[in-house]
């Protein structure tokens, strides 16, 4: 593996199953970061994690690992809950962040840790890691550099009823600790706000990556057979036309993707379970030739992919390719605007919503 001269040494905060399955491996792999510690209340899986990735440091607490002055920035793997908190403490400390998404759970928390990240000089991203998926990315391009004016966009993310089949054979088997720390009450119970939150994040952001910012929306939940639909109509502020469709879970295969329509162009993408590691199909056409571009995107650990652009970032100056922290609370606003709109059928303007999903 060809590291770089200079490495952004990472401490990874969580041992749970998404740094088991993603981040370890990420911080390992990038050529410009190396996995410097790691830090979980539970001792016995910072045992079994540290005997597995031979971080430099492990940590119990993490007042201790932010002390260590030659950690560079934090990977925030815990739950939800805890995830602006744990920003704060981290920025307050000088170190950079890659948060998980979702940003937070209500507007103003995101917002207050939003001030205090634009004056730490430090750089937050969001773990939206589908902005690194090449095809997607290749969208985005070709989005803002020849398709000119939006005039319509449609994204959908219905998770498949068979997602657990196909992930327990694609990751290893999580270790588990009685010692892990988990926030008051179960956040999964609550299904309908644990799945906006959980998988709403990622095609909002998504919504947002190709299209813009979003104005309002006005959504519907049909709820049937344990199953969760939401149909969104969108408002971009550019006056532009959006529908989002997210399912948990069709009784089909993961179905993600998007339809871009433009001026000189339209954009076709269809997405994969992200634990294939493949990128997005994307066919992209350009009235300017009269034809189609079908990128293949060779790399997509997109996991990897975006510890590689934070690392850009904070060590040669690289505009943030990630999602920043204003994004991660504008999709944090989006979530919120979309349930309060399942409950009262009108529609609702994100820059006016307050709380939590
Ligand atoms: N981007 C993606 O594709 C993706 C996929 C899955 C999960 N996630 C996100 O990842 C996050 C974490 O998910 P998970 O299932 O691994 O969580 P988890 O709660 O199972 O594990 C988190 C670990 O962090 C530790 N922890 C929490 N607070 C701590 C503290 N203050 N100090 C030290 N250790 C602490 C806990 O002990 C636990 O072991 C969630 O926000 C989730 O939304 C993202």
């Amino acid at each position: 593996m060809n590291k770089e001269d200079r490495l952004l040494r990472v401490g990874v905060l969580g041992c749970g199953p998404i740094a088991q399955f993603a981040h370890f491996d990420a911080c390992r792999k990038a050529r410009n970061a190396e996995l410097y510690a790691l830090c979980d209340v539970a001792e016995d899986l910072v045992a079994r994690m540290a005997a597995i990735h031979q971080p430099r440091r492990t940590f119990l607490r993490y007042e201790e690992m932010l002390a260590d002055p030659e950690l560079d920035a934090v990977i925030v793997a815990t739950s939800d809950p805890f995830h602006v908190a744990l920003s704060q403490q981290a920025l307050a400390a000088g170190k950079h962040v890659l948060v998980e998404k979702p940003l937070g759970v209500n507007v103003e928390e995101c917002e207050a840790l939003a001030s205090q990240a634009r004056s730490a000089g430090r750089v937050l991203q969001v773990g939206n890691m589908k902005r690194f998926d090449p095809g997607i990315a290749f969208a985005h391009r070709f989005i803002r550099e020849e398709m000119g004016q939006l005039l319509a966009l449609k994204a959908w993310y219905c998770d498949s009823t068979y997602r657990y089949t196909m992930t327990d054979n694609l990751q290893p088997l999580p270790e588990r600790s009685q010692g892990s720390r988990k926030p008051e009450g179960d956040p999964k119970q609550d299904r309908e706000r644990y799945f906006l939150l959980t998988h709403g994040s990622h095609l909002v952001d998504t919504a947002r990556f190709l299209g813009g910012p979003l104005r309002a929306v006005r959504a519907r939940l049909a709820q049937k057979f344990g199953a969760y639909c939401w149909f969104v109509e969108v408002n971009f502020a550019d006056g532009s036309l959006g529908q989002l469709d997210l399912t948990i879970a069709v009784r089909m295969d993961f179905h993600e993707g998007f339809q871009v329509y433009g001026e000189r162009g339209s954009v076709l993408g269809k997405t994969y379970l992200p634990w294939f590691f493949k990128s997005s199909d994307v066919e992209c056409f350009s009235t300017k030739d009269g034809q189609y571009h079908r990128p293949l995107g060779a790399d997509a650990h997109f996991y990897k992919l975006q510890v590689e652009g934070l690392a850009d970032t904070v060590l040669h100056g690289t505009p943030l390719q990630g999602a920043g922290v204003d994004e991660g609370v504008a999709a944090v606003r989006a979530m919120v605007a979309i349930a309060r709109s399942t409950t009262s059928g009108d529609w609702v303007k994100l820059a006016e919503v307050k709380g939590g999903v």
